[in-house]
């Protein structure tokens, strides 16, 4: 008999976006004049940059050519592709990756959520607080979170608040953690982890044993040249760092 995977009953998003979804509806029923900024589910609201137009364009245009079709590309990703990452997004950062330590997927939402799938089922998960949802969602259906409370958090997952006081950039955990979920700039606070915060979280990773998850989906945003744009900006971070890109 076919079953279900049980944990994932214990989602709590499943409850509060429809949730929100009513409220905002109820809300604009009731006030239709009221400006709404909505804190709900995030959406990209601007249009693609014509840079990225003329490149889907093109890539289309080869595809039907008898010289520029390809099939499946490489599971790792097209090597133009891997060696743009490595030039544009690392070497020119000082930071010195090999072709095959970068893999190529079909966005950093899969892949975040994917990852932990490499880890054993006993791992302890730690996030900073808030932070992107999919995160704890993948953690709780594959069933490390244990149960939830009535504001939303998991019991088995360590959550470290972000707060005006840490400057929205939290130390690492005093409480055991095996895997710890790092976003920077962070998806929702916008806040981004300098250098010395960053130490202190690869300290404590090799300190553990513990492998850092590091999201810099939205390293381009960042302006002070002070500021990392990558875990591996940070010496020790190649033992114990897996970073997701986006673009
Ligand atoms: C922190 C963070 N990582 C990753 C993603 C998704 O990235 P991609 O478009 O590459 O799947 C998002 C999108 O909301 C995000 O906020």
């Amino acid at each position: 008999m076919a079953q279900i995977n049980e944990h994932y009953r214990r989602l709590a998003a499943g409850y509060l976006f429809p949730e929100i979804g009513r409220r905002v509806q109820a809300f604009q029923e009731a006030q239709p004049d009221a400006a709404l900024i909505r804190l709900g589910i995030g959406d990209v609201t601007l249009p693609l940059a014509p840079a990225v137009v003329e490149a889907l364009h093109t890539a289309v245009e080869e595809m039907g050519t008898e010289a520029g079709f390809r099939g499946y590309g490489p599971g790792q990703g097209y090597d133009f592709l891997v060696e743009a990452i490595r030039e544009h997004d690392y070497a020119a950062r000082g930071i010195a990756l090999a072709a095959d330590e970068i893999f190529v997927s079909d966005g950093s939402k899969q892949d975040s959520g994917n990852i932990q799938e490499i880890f054993g089922a006993a791992c302890r998960i730690t996030v900073t607080d808030p932070v992107y949802p999919v995160y704890i969602d993948t953690n709780v259906m594959a069933g490390r979170a244990g149960g939830v409370d009535a504001a939303g958090r998991y019991a088995g997952i360590t959550y470290i608040p972000a707060t005006e006081a840490n400057g929205f950039s939290p130390e690492p955990p005093t409480q055991p953690a095996d895997l710890a979920y790092l976003c920077s700039p962070n998806n929702p606070t916008g806040s981004v982890m300098d250098r010395a915060k960053l130490t202190a979280w690869v300290a404590w990773a090799r300190e553990h044993e513990a492998v850092l998850i590091f999201d810099a989906a939205y390293d381009a945003f960042i302006q002070d040249p002070e500021l990392p744009h990558s875990i591996y900006e940070v010496e020790g971070a190649r033992e114990c760092a897996i970073e997701m890109r986006s673009f």
